[in-house]
């Protein structure tokens, strides 16, 4: 069996078993429940009645269940004629062979079908009660013509065109542009600096790179037009970018750029789904995008931040706009929580049926406020587990029988088709409740990934070769008495802050590029707004003389240049010296437990090259910690 690098079975069940949470029982009306309430093709399969008998129908006859979805609520081109064709253990996932479909089709021509005039987007722009509207009609007119656009300049199937925009309509038009003439996107976040940007081009080989001038958020501008202009500057496969106007500040164009026409809007009413993400995080492709267009639903676009221009910022908009589910993440309710209750009564929530929550545990205080002060005790919160490698929420709450408990802070009960299996340390499948082991998924499901773009061979390694036959999520977690999960963080060296993910040896790649240092490890903390916080551990060269205020702002500084701003330290703290394994691996478990002051925990140091270093950290983080 082969497991992450610094694989750590200590999961913090302690905080598992702090006491049970209360659960919330949202009670509509007693009774049996019929299928159809779930999912209306349930009819066609026999003898399944209610939400239990069609999660176990749904993973034990996988096929018939999938291929029902798949026909009823997908429009092809040509039908496929099997199902799946998929062997987890060699990596190999095929879903709906011979079929061929159009997801822009499925999102966009589908719906005008059915009903042109039906809101597909609300953009909320920054600048509050400016929001624009845009039907599906305009939506699939604005994406023929970015389409048409791309393939005037030579984009075809196959290619990646790389997006690096805030959340916006244009944005979406692109990503389903791409998505119509067979080409890949590769949407970036707008907040990355031109390094990362241009590393992520350069990965996908992108010929043409669409942007904006600038880009506008919680009031204040940023240069994304520069950015890439930079980032091209390395990116020999770039021919053309792409600029659009989101301001009127004309920025200098070379005879690469070529700028993009201004559309139409108008307005119509429809459901509005609210989810607040970037859509350069998977959350925004799947819920932003992909799921609520393909189910023609009125998706929000917000480019704005939680705070801006006040802590109200969300709840005004949930009650302009009338938003009816909203999805959001832990680390912004967290913040908001620290404002008050009186930022959000201020404002009408009756619009509001359902308050989801992503991206990391959401902690019982959070959990309580958002749904006792947001959803007025009224609505329930889903606290909705999924990955990026998932391509949608597997693990929720809901849907559940009307009367079915919800428990605060767990993500609880499998999705439809999702069929959770919690691994020893050994490998094997632990089949009692209350415990805790790793987070596999025993078998396929058509929204998984399956390949790493150019490194197939890294894809196997990571997913399915830790736990043969399973698909392996590089997460905890604890099932509880009742059979419900709960996650307990990532097994793997991944931080997590703010809901935004990146791998310790990203950051400190970049810290070590900081000419006075010779090496350093970062580690996650947690922090009570952000989810995880930064700490960083540096060692300088030998005989370096540097003030370590300059240090640290050489070090933020070039964090924020080349990777973004929310990977830069909360602390950084100066040692002769890292703990280390004999063998040179830097042993990050004891540098996180000196953070969370566990010392009695530290474990067996006799590993350690020099075990006299932690007793230098220990000093260190006292001093830094007192400040
Ligand atoms: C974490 C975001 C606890 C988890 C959709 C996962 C969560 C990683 C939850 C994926 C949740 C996501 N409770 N942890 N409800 N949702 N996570 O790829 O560690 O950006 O593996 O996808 O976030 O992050 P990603």
């Amino acid at each position: 069996m082969w497991l992450p690098s610094r694989f750590s079975f200590k999961f913090s069940v302690s905080a598992l078993r702090r006491g049970v949470p209360p659960s919330y029982p949202h009670v509509v009306r007693r009774g049996g429940c019929n299928t159809a309430a779930f999912m209306p093709e349930a009819a066609g399969f026999e003898g399944v009645s209610g939400r239990a008998a069609l999660q176990e129908f749904s993973v034990s006859n996988s096929e018939d269940f999938w291929a029902a979805v798949a026909r009823q609520r997908l429009s092809w081109i040509r039908p496929f004629h099997t199902v799946q064709d998929c062997d987890l253990s060699r990596g190999r996932i095929k879903w709906f062979q011979g079929g061929m479909l159009n997801v822009s089709v499925n999102c966009l021509d589908r719906q005008v079908h059915i009903c042109p005039e039906r809101v597909a987007l609300i953009w909320e722009r920054d600048e509050r009660g400016s929001e624009v509207r845009y039907t599906y009609r305009q939506l699939l007119e604005m994406t023929c013509r970015v389409g048409n656009l791309l393939k005037r300049h030579g984009v075809r199937k196959g290619d990646c065109v790389t997006i690096y925009m805030p959340t916006c309509p244009l944005a979406v038009a692109s990503m389903l542009a791409c998505a119509r003439i067979g080409a890949a996107h590769n949407v970036v976040f707008a907040g990355f600096s031109a390094d990362a940007l241009a590393e992520r081009i350069r990965d996908a080989q992108s010929s043409i790179v669409i942007t904006m001038n600038q880009g506008v958020r919680g009031g204040k501008v940023t240069e994304l037009k520069k950015t890439v202009d930079t980032a091209v500057q390395s990116c020999p496969t770039v021919r053309h970018v792409f600029v659009a106007m989101r301001t009127e500040t004309l920025v200098p164009m070379t005879d690469r750029d070529v700028l993009m026409d201004e559309y139409v809007f108008s307005y119509h009413d429809g459901d509005v789904f609210g989810c607040v993400a970037d859509i350069g995080w998977i959350t925004g492709h799947s819920y932003i995008v992909y799921g609520p267009l393909a189910n023609g639903a009125t998706t929000v676009l917000f480019e704005s931040t939680p705070v801006y221009p006040d802590p109200g910022r969300y709840w005004e908009t949930v009650e302009r706009l009338k938003i009816n589910q909203f999805y959001g993440a832990p680390t912004a309710i967290r913040l908001l929580l620290k404002y008050g209750d009186q930022w959000v009564n201020k404002y009408d929530r009756s619009s509001l049926k359902t308050l989801g929550s992503v991206g990391e545990p959401i902690n019982t205080e959070a959990w309580e406020w958002y749904h006792r002060v947001v959803g007025e005790g009224r609505c329930p919160v889903v606290d909705t587990w999924w990955q990026t490698e998932t391509g949608g929420i597997c693990i929720a709450p809901k849907p559940s029988e009307p009367d079915e408990e919800i428990v605060p802070g767990m993500a609880m009960r499998p999705f439809f088709g999702i069929k959770p299996v919690l691994m020893d340390t050994e490998g094997k499948v632990l089949t009692a409740n209350n415990t805790s082991g790793a987070l596999c998924i025993a078998q396929p499901w058509p929204g998984m990934a399956r390949t790493i773009h150019n490194n197939h061979e890294r894809f196997i390694e990571t997913y399915c070769q830790p736990y043969p036959g399973y698909f392996f999520t590089g997460d905890g977690a604890y099932r509880s008495p009742k059979g419900y999960y709960q996650i307990t963080g990532r097994l793997d060296d991944v931080i997590n802050v703010s809901g935004h993910r990146i791998g310790t040896a990203e950051i400190e790649d970049v810290v070590n590029q900081c000419p006075a240092v010779a090496e350093s490890a970062v580690i996650g903390y947690s922090h009570d707004i952000k989810g995880q916080g930064i700490y960083a551990f540096v060692v300088l060269k030998k005989n370096m003389k540097i003030k370590e205020e300059d240090l640290y702002k050489q070090l933020n500084s070039v964090v924020s240049e080349k990777i973004a701003k929310y990977a830069c330290p909360d602390f950084i703290l100066l040692v002769k010296r890292l703990p280390k394994t004999r063998s040179g691996k830097i042993m990050r478990r004891v540098l996180r437990k000196v953070v969370e002051s566990d010392l009695d925990s530290l474990g067996d140091l006799s590993t350690l090259d020099d075990p006299a270093a932690v007793q230098e950290i220990i000093e260190g983080h006292a001093k830094i910690s007192m400040k």
